[in-house]
């Protein structure tokens, strides 16, 4: 029988501090392998961790952590892209399984980091990565491995989700950021949140999976929510409209076609009834037609139940002696990206842009007079 297997976090923030809690706990619903929490590295001692993080766990120093040859299993939940590329690329190679949730790492350099799992025969799982709870990299990888994915939309920020509400029922755009960042939804630094990197970085991990291509983050164009005028989107909202911050991609004979940008979505549309951190992703592939996945995005639970489904989709594939990310064969390269979204304000229909909203406004203003 295999011996426990052991686990190292890193981090031990709002999302690595509810996992350690859930995995220690040993909930056995939660994943049926035995497994073990050798060490938690943080960045301070000193602080207090709460309720169910036991002090003699944690360590300061993530070189230890790396160097424990119990540990089979990395999961880095401490963000950033500098020291967290640093120590997942140490794990990898040193034939650790790693499970993270942080999409500006996989955003900016998830095919070199596959590239480098797949020649030491470790996975490297981040479903927490994209959409929160919403299980859309298991749905593109498992469900619809054998149906070409033609085209996405979601949208995949809470936090400019929750702005967007909030400001259409007539809050203003700090209480609604302040909201977001007390319930632990925003960046670190919200302003990624709010002019779309975020979501761009999002993207980039979907353009991967979905159409296996080497897309990073730097190639993609990118707009967000900043400076949105409030009494416009009201405007918008009593003609059946809502402004939403969406992320959409597509796979044709031309090539890939990706974008971030703000777009007025009929309130009827799936995407338009997406309320406060709600995230939400249709997928459009060949045989399947339209899927829909809409949840919570963003917060410790959230996230936490995503990255444990990894941890126990890892933990039964040690079992098994199988890689997990084997369904991953490389990633084609790409020369260009072209963007989707026109320069002035669209509405999203059905996959296509239509009259530009500037219309809607034109629209609005003759029948005022
Ligand atoms: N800041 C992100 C959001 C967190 O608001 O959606 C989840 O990736």
């Amino acid at each position: 029988m295999q011996a426990s297997i052991g686990i190292g976090i890193l981090g031990c923030g709002v999302v690595g501090g509810s996992l350690a809690r859930r995995l220690l706990a040993k909930e056995p619903h939660v994943h049926g392998v035995e497994h073990t929490v050798h060490a938690i590295a943080v960045r301070s001692l000193a602080r207090n961790r709460g309720e169910g993080i036991p002090p003699s766990l944690l360590i300061d120093s993530a070189n230890a952590l790396l160097a424990d040859h119990r540990i089979d299993l990395v999961v880095e939940t401490m963000g950033g892209t500098t020291l967290a590329a640093e120590f997942v690329e140490r794990a990898l190679e040193r034939g650790c399984h790693v499970v993270t949730a942080n999409k500006a790492l996989i955003g900016s350099q998830g095919p070199r980091l596959h590239a480098l799992a797949a020649r030491r025969g470790a996975s490297l799982r981040y479903e927490a990565a994209v959409g929160g709870a919403l299980p859309i990299l298991r749905t593109i990888d498992e469900a619809l491995a054998g149906d070409p994915i033609e085209s996405f939309v979601g949208v995949l920020n809470g936090t400019c989700n929750a702005i967007l509400s909030a400001m259409e029922r007539g809050g203003s755009f700090e209480e609604a950021l302040a909201d977001a960042q007390r319930a632990g939804f925003a960046e670190a630094d919200p302003s990624e949140d709010i002019d779309g990197l975020d979501s761009a970085h999002k993207l980039a991990v979907l353009v991967q999976r979905a159409f296996g291509a080497a897309a990073i983050t730097p190639r993609l164009r990118f707009r967000g929510i900043r400076g949105i005028d409030g009494d416009a989107l009201r405007r918008y909202s009593k003609r059946g409209y809502r402004m939403k911050l969406l992320a959409a991609a597509r796979c044709d004979e031309r090539g890939i076609a990706a974008e971030v940008a703000p777009a007025l979505v009929p309130r009827e549309h799936p995407l338009g009834a997406l309320e406060g951190a709600q995230n939400g992703v249709l997928l459009r592939a060949r045989d399947a037609g339209e899927l829909y996945l809409r949840g919570v995005g963003a917060g410790g639970p959230a996230t936490s139940s995503a990255i444990l489904g990894d941890i126990a989709d890892v933990l039964r594939g040690i079992v098994a002696r199988t890689q997990r990310n084997d369904r991953i064969d490389g990633f084609a390269p790409i020369l260009d990206i072209r963007p989707i979204f026109p320069d002035t304000l669209a509405i999203w229909n059905d996959g296509f842009l239509t009259s530009p909203a500037t219309r809607l406004d034109a629209a609005h203003s003759s029948s005022a007079h």
